[in-house]
């Protein structure tokens, strides 16, 4: 009895119980979907503080070399890094695992865990990564045509050999994945394509056209039906203007936006397939990028422009879900300045917040210690860490988060963890543990002040850990007219060494002010309270 109750114990920590996946060895990375959504590595849960290599970086070792220093000067505990399938088989059927060897080998030399990114049928909607033998092969391997007869410099997700091809390849990655690395669990995660879709209405090759005119599969149909009072906005819109229709072709079902939504599901049902296969060698949890809607605001909207269709845009997700159940993660690249809007649109109950790709100049410290903090995300990677300074802000607010991270594990997603993001000259107000938090940014004009972010973690009612750059706290009672005042017990920065907080100075006088300046440190607070009004 104690046996089996010790087994169930080992595999609720593992999240297998609840994700329901088979994860191979115990410990093995999993993404448990409940908890929230939370990446287990080893049993316990991990977050990402990571960065994303240049395209090209990897395909080379000796390149490779300065940039695992870099990461490890920049305090990174994840490297996001490329692995394409014309370097894995160069020629048809004959694997080359080298690259993978060493990547893994170098990432465990740094203490670092890895992200691969499978470069396979499509990179940014092109399909530059695919071998020769596969560009070369176009009757085989059909490409998407932008109007009946001319060829794009891309593969047609409706090919189906490419998609044996891709699956083939990517399977033999994750087998070799696994004989490497299932005991030490340096790979913890696999992105499967990177930001697909068309840079056109939708493919016009002669096996898209036929689909085009032919009834919307019933498998969608049925899933739609299905899950019709949860749609999102975008879509049950254009579901309405059938008046939801339940069958027809995709331009019936779909007065607007159909060839988008087409090719959302060509994308899905290919990426699904290549997944599947990968999953049957080594179930490593597995996400997709998005190349996102470019309009400048957070509104959506499944017109063309600015993007390729198809891709696992917000508006898109019904499809990509109905096509695709075996991804477990949506994450979107960031390079647009609405960046708070953009993750709370992906942070959802069944998709937790990870940005792959983002800015990699000083925006990318105040947006990790945002996205970490008010969303709970699993991790943050600006992109293109290759050539960043060293001195970049990132590597200061890796080393403040690493310094907390047993706070972030334990309280991402509940109550005692939030974040603020501000733009230049922006105040804000916010709800905090019984406290009305006042914010304002004290980013300066000078090129290299960081916008105003902060992270609060809430130790107690009255006692919070802040970190952040450029801002000014101010703590008020919840209620307007209160008769309280907040005053401040004591403020001292510090750091925790082995789970020991370590103060050092403590603040008071001219310093006795919450303000963070152009570089990150720990400050811990402890509030109290004092009635204004007092009769004697
Ligand atoms: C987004 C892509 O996903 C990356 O691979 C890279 O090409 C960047 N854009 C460059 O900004």
């Amino acid at each position: 009895m104690k046996r089996i109750s010790q087994l169930l114990m080992i595999f609720v920590l593992s999240g297998s119980f609840l994700s329901g996946q088979n994860s191979g060895a115990p410990g093995v990375p999993v993404f448990n979907k409940r908890l929230p959504g939370t990446l287990m590595v080893g049993n316990k849960p991990f977050i990402m503080l990571a960065a994303e290599v240049n395209n090209s970086s990897s395909s080379s070792l000796a390149y490779m070399e300065p940039v695992w220093d870099k990461l490890v000067t920049m305090n990174c505990n994840t490297a996001l890094v490329p692995v394409s399938w014309e370097l894995l088989e160069p020629e048809e059927g004959r694997f080359d695992f080298a690259l993978v060897e060493g990547l893994i080998r170098k990432a465990r030399e740094h203490d670092l865990k890895l992200v691969f990114l499978w470069f396979g049928s499509w990179k940014n909607s092109l399909s530059t990564y695919v071998p020769e033998w596969v560009k070369k092969d176009t009757r085989r391997f059909p490409r998407a045509q932008e109007k009946p007869g001319v060829n794009m410099e891309l593969l047609s997700p409706f090919g189906e050999e490419s998609l044996k091809a891709d699956a083939k390849a990517f399977s033999e990655l994750m087998r070799k994945i696994r004989e490497l690395d299932e005991k030490e669990r340096t790979v913890i995660m696999v992105q499967v394509e990177n930001e697909v879709g068309i840079h056109h209405t939708r493919d016009y090759s002669r096996q898209a056209n036929k689909l085009y005119e032919s009834a919307v599969p019933q498998e969608l149909m049925t899933y739609l039906k299905k899950h019709k009072d949860r749609l999102t906005p975008e879509l049950e819109k254009v579901w309405s203007l059938s008046e939801y229709k339940q069958s027809g072709i995709w331009a019936e079902v779909f007065p607007e936006d159909a060839p988008e939504i087409f090719m959302a599901w060509a994308y899905a049902k290919y990426i699904n397939q290549v997944i599947e296969a990968g999953k049957r060698e080594y179930p490593l949890p597995m996400y997709v990028n998005a190349w996102i809607v470019q309009n400048n605001t957070s509104k959506k909207t499944l017109k063309a422009g600015g993007y390729p269709q198809g891709g696992p845009v917000a508006g898109m997700t019904d499809i990509w879900r109905a096509g695709a159940p075996l991804i477990d993660l949506y994450a979107p690249d960031i390079y647009l300045s609405h960046y708070r809007e953009i993750c709370a649109e992906y942070n959802r109950p069944d998709n937790p917040l990870f940005i792959p790709e983002n800015n990699n100049d000083k925006r990318s410290a105040a947006h990790a210690v945002y996205a970490l903090s008010k969303h709970g995300a699993i991790g943050y990677g600006p992109f293109g860490i290759d050539q960043v300074p060293d001195r970049m802000p990132l590597g200061q607010a890796y080393q403040v988060l690493n310094n907390l991270m047993p706070y972030l594990v334990r309280y991402r997603g509940t109550g005692n963890m939030t974040g603020i993001l501000l733009n230049r000259g922006e105040t804000d107000e916010t709800a905090f543990m019984g406290y009305r938090v006042k914010a304002r940014s004290l980013e300066s004009e000078n090129p290299a002040s960081i916008p105003a972010n902060a992270m609060l973690i809430a130790l107690s009612e009255d006692e919070f850990l802040i970190t952040g750059a450029n801002i000014r706290l101010d703590f008020y009672p919840a209620a307007k007219a209160s008769n309280e005042v907040v005053a401040t017990a004591w403020l001292e920065e510090g750091e925790f060494e082995d789970g020991q907080w370590i103060p050092g100075r403590r603040l008071n006088g001219d310093e006795r002010l919450v303000i963070l300046r152009n570089s990150y440190k720990i400050l811990r607070l402890k509030l109290y309270q004092y009635p204004y009004y007092q009769k004697n």
